[in-house]
């Protein structure tokens, strides 16, 4: 099914970027991979695959990763906007840490979601189909019964770049459905990757660490939602959360 298909992925030098181009690359798709870290060249030579060295929220970086996927490959078939930041944030922080941090989470949150998009669009536009998956958190989607939606107190500016992934998503799923592209965010719960093991503290209880989602489990995922094809849901929030069975739930009515 995914024979050839072209697929870009960010984030992927490592966690769950890293496990989403492992398997797409194993179900065939020519994967084209990038991050801000030089170490996402050893995972594109293990795979085999083009990678790029640059940040998200650079204009010119996100142009010219796709430009060189066009001229090398004809298109693409599949976005996975994956990278992200996560750090410590609140309301009593001083006014220049704040600054920054804005600049710097919604640049890899949001920015890079919204340059990748726009880049692409019109590829998938003039070829009538398309894949776009944005990586949210089960802090927009939270599991059943649980008052994630109540806050963390310490994440602020996270959780308001992951809700912000919605805008994007649920108005693209809208303005791109004619033309056969799906939009949909991924809200994964905790999963083990170097992400939440920094920030969980460098000796995280391994009783709770066992309770995380493997990064594998949510690339089989990635790979259901895929193979529902442009007949499936679109402008969806998919909650995947640990402690539960990580499957592709139903879509929502
Ligand atoms: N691990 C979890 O428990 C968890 C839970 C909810 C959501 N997520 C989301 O999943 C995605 C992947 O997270 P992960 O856990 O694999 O994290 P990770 O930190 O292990 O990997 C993220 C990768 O993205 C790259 N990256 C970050 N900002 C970038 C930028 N501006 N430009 C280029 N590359 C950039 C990093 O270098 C890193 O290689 C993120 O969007 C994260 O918010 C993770």
């Amino acid at each position: 099914m995914f024979n050839g298909k072209v697929a870009i992925i960010t984030g992927a030098a490592q966690g769950v970027g890293a496990a989403f181009a492992t398997r797409l690359a194993l179900e065939g798709c020519k994967v084209v991979l990038t991050d801000q870290q030089e170490k996402i060249q050893t995972v594109a030579s293990t795979l085999g695959a083009s990678y790029h060295v640059g940040n998200v929220a650079d204009a010119t970086h996100v142009k010219s990763v796709v430009d060189a996927t066009v001229s090398d490959f004809g298109t693409v078939d599949i976005l996975i906007n994956n990278a992200g930041e996560v750090l410590p944030t609140g309301p009593s922080d001083d006014w220049n840490k704040s600054l920054q941090d804005f600049d710097q989470i919604f640049g890899s949150n949001i920015k890079g979601t919204f340059l990748f998009g726009r880049a692409v669009a019109p590829i998938m536009i003039k070829q009538n189909s398309g894949e776009i998956i944005n990586v949210s958190t089960d802090h927009v989607k939270p599991a059943p019964g649980s008052n994630r939606h109540h806050g963390h107190g310490h994440m602020d500016l996270y959780n308001a770049s992951k809700w912000a992934l919605n805008g994007l998503t649920f108005d693209w799923a809208k303005a791109l459905a004619d033309y056969n592209i799906r939009v949909n965010n991924l809200c994964i719960g905790a999963t083990d990757t170097e992400m939440l093991r920094s920030w969980s503290g460098s000796n995280p209880d391994p009783k709770l660490v066992n309770t995380w989602m493997k990064p594998e489990e949510t690339a089989e995922v990635l790979v259901q939602l895929l193979l529902e094809g442009s007949k499936g849901r679109t402008g969806d929030n998919i909650g995947l959360y640990a402690g539960h069975p990580c499957v592709l739930p139903k879509a929502e009515e």
